[in-house]
C-alpha cells in the first residue's frame, strides 16, 4: 500500500466508525450468525500475492460485520460494558500508528512518564492514598493474579520464587467472586483446593466474621492464611463487600489485601460514590477497569498497589540485553507485571480524561446510575416483577413472577423472556444465578445510552412478559 491509499483509506475508516457510532443503532445488538457461519465464508488458505484494500474492507463489511456483536450499541445492556469514545478510538490509531514496545523506559521514554502521571491522575480521582502506586495492566483478570503473586511471595519471604510454593497457603474470597480469582489461584500455585469462598449476606456481600471464622479454622489446621480479595461490585449482582472491616481483619492477622472493584471502580469518581472504596488504605492493591465504564477501549486495566517494591521484587528480571545506564532513576514498567513486551495503554487514558475532563466522566457515570434506578423503579411499579438484589450501581437483577409459579418453572420462563427480548435485536441482556434462581441482569453503561434506550427496554421487556401471561 502506497502512502496515498493509506491516507485515502485512513480518511475513510474514520469516516466508517463516525457513521458506525451515528448509525449503531440499525445494527441488532447481538451477532445474528450460526456457529462456523463466518469460518465456512472465510477463504482456508491465505492470498499468494497481495490483495487491494477495496476487496479487504468489502469483504470485512460483508463477512466480518455480520458476524459482530455491537459492544457500543447504546441497547447494550449485558454483562458489563466495555465502553470507549471519539478521544479513545483517535488515540489508539497513534498508539497503532507508533507502534512502540513499551517494555522499559528506554523503549519509550513518554511512554513510561505518561503512565506514570495519568496512574496518579487515575488514583486521585477516585479517592485512592496519595503515596500508592498505579501500573496499566491489560485486563483485571492479570491485575489480580499479579497481587496474589506478590502476596504469595511477600507471605514466603519470597522464598516460592525461588523454590517454589512449598507448604499449603490459603486465600479468602466472598462465594460471589469473579471467576478470575479462582483462576488466579490455580496459576498462581497455590491449588484451587486452598481457595476458601466465605458466605455472604442478603446483599451478597461477603460476612466479615465468618471470615475471620475461616482465616482461624485454617490456622488451628497448620495452613498459612495469605491473602483476602475483597469485591466491590460484585459481577452477577454488584454487592459490595464490606472493605473497612475486613481490611480491619487482615491488617490484625496479617493478610494481604486485593480489592476487585473491575467495573464498580470508576463510580468512585463520584463524591457521593466514594464510600465504595472506603477502607481501601487498609488493602495493598486496588484494580479497576477504565475500559468497562470509563470510556477507553478494551484494553486497560488499572491496577494500583501500596507497595511497589514488593511488586517489582516478584516479578523483575535482569537479562543483560535489558540493563540500560538509567535503571536506577526510571521506572521500567516491565518489572511491575507478567509480560514484557507492552502496548502504549497510557494514551488512550490520557486522551479520555483529557478530553472529558473529570467533570464529563462523573456526569455519564451519573446519569447512567440514574437510569439504572430509573429501570429499578419501573420493576417496582409492577407486582408481577420482582428486584433480587440491592440496586446499589448501574446493575439492576430481577425476574418475572406472577406468584403462581415457583422454583424450576420460574426459571424456564425467565430464561424464555430473556431470550426473547435479546430476539428483538434493540438490547441485549444477560443472567446470572442468585440463590438458585434464574436472573436477568440490566446494567447501564454505554456512553450512548439514554433515558429513551431504557425506557424501550422496558417496553419490550414488559411486551415479552405479557406473552409469557397469555
Ligand atoms: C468483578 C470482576 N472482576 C474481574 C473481572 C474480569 O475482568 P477482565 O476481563 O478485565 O479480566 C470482571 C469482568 O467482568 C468482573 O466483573
Amino acid at each position: 500500500m502506497d502512502d496515498q491509499q493509506f491516507r485515502k483509506f485512513g480518511h475513510e475508516f474514520i469516516d466508517w466508525v463516525a457513521d458506525y457510532f451515528n448509525n449503531i443503532e440499525s445494527y441488532p445488538v447481538l451477532a445474528r450468525v450460526q456457529p462456523g457461519e463466518i469460518k465456512g465464508a472465510l477463504p482456508s488458505a491465505p492470498p499468494e500475492s497481495g490483495e487491494s484494500m477495496e476487496k479487504i474492507f468489502a469483504d470485512f463489511k460483508k463477512t466480518i460485520l455480520p458476524g459482530m456483536t455491537h459492544w457500543q450499541h447504546p441497547g447494550w445492556f449485558a454483562y458489563f460494558p466495555a465502553n470507549n469514545s471519539p478521544a479513545s478510538v483517535l488515540a489508539e490509531v497513534l498508539t497503532a500508528g507508533l507502534a512502540a514496545q513499551c517494555m522499559i523506559w528506554q523503549t519509550s521514554p513518554a511512554a513510561a512518564e505518561l503512565e506514570e502521571t495519568v496512574m496518579g491522575w487515575l488514583r486521585d480521582m477516585i479517592g485512592l492514598p496519595a503515596s500508592w502506586s498505579g501500573v496499566i495492566q491489560d485486563t483485571a483478570s492479570t491485575a489480580t493474579l499479579c497481587s496474589l503473586l506478590t502476596a504469595r511471595e511477600v507471605r514466603t519471604d519470597f522464598a516460592s520464587n525461588r523454590s517454589g510454593v512449598r507448604e499449603p497457603l490459603t486465600v479468602y474470597a466472598s462465594t460471589e467472586a469473579h471467576s478470575s480469582v479462582e483462576k488466579g489461584i490455580k496459576i498462581a500455585g497455590f491449588g484451587s483446593e486452598n481457595l476458601r469462598t466465605i458466605p455472604v449476606d442478603e446483599t451478597f456481600a461477603m460476612i466479615p466474621d465468618r471470615l475471620e471464622e475461616a482465616i482461624r479454622e485454617d490456622e488451628r489446621r497448620g495452613r498459612r492464611p495469605c491473602a483476602v480479595v475483597v469485591t466491590v461490585g460484585t459481577t452477577s449482582s454488584g454487592a459490595v463487600d464490606p472493605l473497612r472491616p475486613i481490611g480491619e481483619i487482615c491488617r490484625r492477622r496479617g493478610l494481604w489485601l486485593h480489592v476487585d472493584a473491575a467495573y464498580a471502580g470508576t463510580a468512585a469518581v463520584l463524591p457521593e460514590m466514594r464510600w465504595l472504596l472506603d477502607g481501601a488504605h487498609l488493602a495493598d492493591s486496588v484494580v479497576f477497569n477504565p475500559h468497562k465504564w470509563m470510556l477507553t477501549n478494551f484494553d486497560c486495566s488499572a491496577y494500583f498497589v501500596r507497595d511497589p517494591g514488593a511488586l517489582i521484587r516478584t516479578f523483575e528480571i535482569h537479562p543483560e540485553y535489558l540493563k540500560t545506564g538509567k535503571d536506577a532513576v526510571v521506572k521500567n514498567y516491565r518489572d511491575w507485571g507478567i509480560q514484557l513486551g507492552r502496548r502504549f495503554r497510557a494514551l488512550k487514558l490520557w486522551f479520555v480524561i483529557r478530553s472529558y475532563g473529570v467533570e464529563g466522566i462523573r456526569s455519564m457515570v451519573r446519569e447512567h446510575l440514574r437510569l439504572a434506578r430509573l429501570f429499578a423503579s419501573r420493576l417496582e411499579a409492577r407486582p408481577d416483577f420482582e428486584i433480587l438484589a440491592p440496586v446499589i450501581l448501574s446493575l439492576v437483577c430481577f425476574r418475572w413472577n406472577d406468584g403462581r409459579k415457583s422454583g424450576e418453572e420460574l426459571n424456564a420462563l425467565n430464561k424464555t423472556l430473556l431470550e426473547r427480548v435479546n430476539a428483538s435485536g434493540k438490547v441485549f441482556l444477560t443472567h446470572t444465578s442468585l440463590n438458585g434462581r434464574f436472573v436477568i441482569r440490566l446494567v447501564v453503561g454505554q456512553r450512548t445510552t439514554t433515558e429513551r434506550h431504557v425506557r424501550q427496554a422496558w417496553e419490550i421487556i414488559a411486551a415479552e412478559a405479557g406473552r409469557l401471561e397469555a
